[in-house]
């Protein structure tokens, strides 16, 4: 059994990354894409989207993370593979799954999902550019608009030298929206012989069972289950259904407060307290009270005060 946290653009960044694999339970994380038009990229862009560059490539407590590209370009991707593989990552994750309109339009993400040749040539051109041990991964859904190129896509990535697949359990046109389609990552599996990592709607150790058993693959992709449940890689391997209570979690949000209040400017603090608990407060009650104290401040220092108030609340 593998458990990876996804990559989420804007979401996990190094702060939530860092927090969620100190909770154990994760084999990688993939980092935010890093985007590549037709140029070698600055190692300041690299160490900007994937901080963890800077001691190892691992984060705080030990995860390894792969840098995720995202383009179509040939020549710059192999080109910025080498760099991100030079400065430390964990092997070289390509993206074919971002639904972003301003990156499809430039021909990069879910779009190239129509066209199976180009991800041929793309992952082909990036294993070429790698030493044949360092591992180069893709991630992908089920398609574009259906899943009619599915399988003619997911073998393009295999023929073309990746080591391992992860499958988003969606079309781009199908977005978030719930469900996830676990029983085609099914015929992806047999269509392949690589690793398929599933991906999609898994926010409790039972939907792993249910993903895992559907998909026929142990290993599984965590996402935004993770950002609700950030214990939820170590209960799923110890197949516990309760996941921590608020005195706990709470204590994290406080952690996490303090280190994006000393390392990050001050205009964009508060966006990302707002943006974690919005996620969290779905299923903790005590997050929820909390967004409707923080939801319209704009100030750090009366987030501050809330933050003080909650640990003062939990102590
Ligand atoms: C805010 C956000 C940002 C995302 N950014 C990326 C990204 O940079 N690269 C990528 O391959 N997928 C990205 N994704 C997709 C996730 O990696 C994952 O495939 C998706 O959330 C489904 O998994 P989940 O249901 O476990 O969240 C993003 C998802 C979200 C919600």
């Amino acid at each position: 059994m593998r458990l990876i946290l996804a990559p989420m653009e804007g979401l996990a960044d190094v702060y939530l990354r860092r927090l969620i694999t100190a909770q154990g339970g994760f084999d990688r994380v993939v980092s935010e894409f890093v985007r590549v038009v037709d140029q070698l990229l600055p190692e300041s862009v690299f160490y900007n989207v994937c901080p963890e560059l800077l001691q190892g490539g691992r984060t705080d407590s030990g995860t390894p993370v792969r840098v995720q590209l995202l383009g179509n370009h040939l020549e710059a991707l192999a080109a910025n593979a080498w760099r991100a593989i030079d400065l430390g990552s964990d092997g070289i994750d390509l993206n074919f799954g971002c639904p972003s309109k301003t990156v499809n339009r430039s021909q990069g993400g879910a779009v190239l999902l129509r066209e199976p040749d180009t991800l041929f040539q793309v992952v082909k051109a990036v294993r070429e550019a790698l030493p044949a041990p360092i591992v180069v991964s893709a991630k992908m859904r089920l398609g574009y608009d259906d899943t009619e190129l599915m399988l003619d896509n997911a073998r393009a990535i295999e023929e073309a030298g990746a080591t391992e697949l992860t499958v988003h359990a969606r079309t781009r046109a199908q977005g978030y929206a719930p469900p996830a389609h676990w029983h085609e990552l099914a015929r992806i599996r047999s269509a392949i012989s690589i690793p398929l990592i599933a991906n999609g709607d898994v926010w409790t150790p039972a939907d792993y069972h249910s993903c895992s058993q559907t998909a026929g693959t142990a290993d599984i992709m965590l996402g935004r289950g993770a950002i609700r449940h950030p214990d939820l890689a170590r209960r799923i391997r110890q197949n516990a259904e309760t996941p921590m209570g608020w005195p706990l979690l709470s204590q994290l949000i406080s952690q996490f407060w303090s280190e994006v209040r000393a390392d990050m400017p001050e205009k964009y603090c508060a966006g990302r307290l707002k943006q974690w608990l919005n996620h969290l407060r779905v299923a903790h009650p005590g997050a929820e009270q909390l967004w409707q104290g923080v939801r319209a401040e704009r100030s750090t220092q009366a987030l501050d005060a809330l933050i003080r108030a909650m640990e003062a609340d939990t102590a």
